[in-house]
């Protein structure tokens, strides 16, 4: 035993080896997305808060490597369940990577909603009641499917046993008090009475839940700790329940937003995920979705209808209806849109415009410079106050290979001029309209790079006397 100054070791474990069945999905349980991540990452960033990430522990089965690879960037540590004889059984393969723990707090993949006060809380009144195992209990007005709590009585915090739905009796099916699935174990009190678990059950799986009637009938503390907070606990074992999640943690999301001053319309319509920045003043209109990693400064405007992934937006940058933006970067002030297309690595300076079916990718656009209608701009370096008419496009792919094209600043690119890379327009210069331009422009420079326009007069007329002359007209 240590000594009870020292303070006590403690490890995470959370288990998420099953196959989830009930969704019906190729994809693993843990790995469907609500908030626009994976459940396990959602119980990852809470678990990861109340300890640290050496001390966690994934036990992975189903589609194990999928599940890994996932996840992995967490920094935390996975056991393999290889075969998914039930929650009791997932424990049971935990036993030596726990072996160096005094406790284990034990949680479950599927239910995103847990918060580290939650964990924290659990964990004290497990540490405080000097307890084998401490549940934690909800009241759900729609109980069914989950397993109910059996107090030893009402006053007292003791548990008798945990009866899952499948074994219920009709007056226990009545108990509104649920087991979240979410535990706190004594780890030498759980490995010494874990192998008296049995697989005669409906499902033959071992059940963690029986450890309360096990550890109970070896005299050892079973208590529960009931959170007031019912919605942190919901699982998600069915398509329906994911998509509940899904909105409950979206709209938990935009409250938050609204709480740091931003202003969004029509909060119901906007999506915006867990890990979404948005600055103050800000004002989202409807039927917008921000997404992935993104962060947007403060004083911005995103018009409807746009979507915006793993960007970075600076202050005052108005964002007109329908653009599409994937990992961009947009400078303070710019203007895009409506319509507008930013591919990865398009990086637009402050104050520039980027207008109506206007795509780009993998380009730098220099402060004030400005691209409005109709153009392609792909593997460029545009320099600042240039002017890109409409219809431009970079010819930036011979078919094997990617090229750059380089606008030095202050240039003028007549409209429907095509620039094909390799290519350099010098400072200043001119890049008459219709131009198709193949080798590079000195500084300064006007270039032509277009037929010589010619004149029939009078051909016109000539052709529409000539029509009417005609008897088979
Ligand atoms: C479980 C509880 C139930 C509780 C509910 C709360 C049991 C027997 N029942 O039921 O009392 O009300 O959670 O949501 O525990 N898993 C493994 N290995 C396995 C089996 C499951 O890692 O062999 C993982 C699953 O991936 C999942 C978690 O354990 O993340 C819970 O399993 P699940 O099958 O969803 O249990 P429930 O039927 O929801
Ligand atoms: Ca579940």
């Amino acid at each position: 035993m240590k000594t009870p100054s020292a303070a006590p070791r403690v490890a995470v474990a959370i288990m998420a080896a099953g196959k989830g069945t009930r969704l019906k999905s190729q994809l693993p349980k843990v790995l469907h997305e609500v908030g626009g991540k994976p459940l396990l990452a959602h119980v990852i960033a809470a678990a990861t808060r109340v300890v640290p990430a050496s001390d966690v522990f994934a036990i992975i089965g189903h589609e194990a490597e999928r599940v890994r690879t996932a996840v992995s960037a967490t920094g935390i540590n996975f056991i393999l369940q290889s075969e998914q004889r039930g929650t009791g059984h997932a424990l049971m393969v935990a036993k030596s990577a726990l072996a160096g723990y005094d406790h284990v707090i034990v949680l479950s993949g599927d239910a995103p909603q847990i918060t580290p006060q939650t964990i924290a809380h659990l964990l004290n009144f497990h540490l405080d009641q000097q307890a084998a195992m401490t549940l934690l209990s909800a009241d759900l007005d729609h109980p069914t499917g989950y397993g109910r709590v059996i107090r030893k009585n009402a006053r007292s915090a003791g548990v008798q046993a945990i009866v899952e739905e499948k074994s219920a009796s009709p007056a226990q099916k009545k108990i509104r008090e649920i087991n979240a699935g979410f535990y706190a174990f004594s780890v030498p009190q759980l490995f010494s009475h874990i192998e008296k678990l049995s697989t005669a059950n409906p499902h033959s799986e071992y059940y963690l839940t029986d450890m309360a009637a096990v550890l109970r009938q070896a005299r050892q503390k079973v208590v529960v700790w009931k959170t007031d907070n019912s919605v942190e606990v919901l699982g998600a074992n069915t398509r329906a329940e994911l998509s509940f999640l899904d909105y409950q943690i979206r709209m938990r999301k935009n409250h938050e937003v609204m709480a740091a001053g931003v202003t969004i319309f029509y909060p119901a319509t906007c999506v915006i995920d867990s890990d979404v920045e948005i600055a103050p003043d800000t004002i989202i209109e409807p039927f917008v979705q921000i997404l992935g990693l993104s962060r947007v400064g403060s004083a911005c405007r995103i018009r409807s209808y746009s979507v915006i992934r793993d960007s970075e937006i600076a202050d005052g940058v108005l964002i007109r209806p329908g653009c599409i933006l994937d990992q961009a970067r947009i400078g303070p002030n710019a203007i895009l849109g409506p319509y507008s297309h930013l591919r990865p690595g398009s990086d637009i300076g402050e104050a520039a415009h980027v207008g109506n079916f206007v795509e780009t990718k993998k380009i730098k656009l220099g402060k004030g410079s400005k691209a409005n209608h109709l153009t392609y701009l792909g593997d460029a370096e545009i320099g600042s106050g240039v002017n890109i008419g409409a219809g431009t496009i970079t010819c930036n792919y011979d078919g094997v290979n990617k090229h750059t094209t380089f606008i030095e600043d202050g240039v003028f690119i007549g409209s429907d001029s095509t620039l094909v890379a390799p290519v350099r327009v010098g400072k200043g210069a001119y890049v008459a309209a219709a131009s198709c331009i193949t080798s590079d422009v000195p500084e300064d420079a006007l270039a032509i790079g277009r037929a010589q326009q010619v004149v029939k007069e009078g051909w016109a007329r000539k052709k529409r006397a000539a029509g009417k002359s005609s008897p088979g007209h």
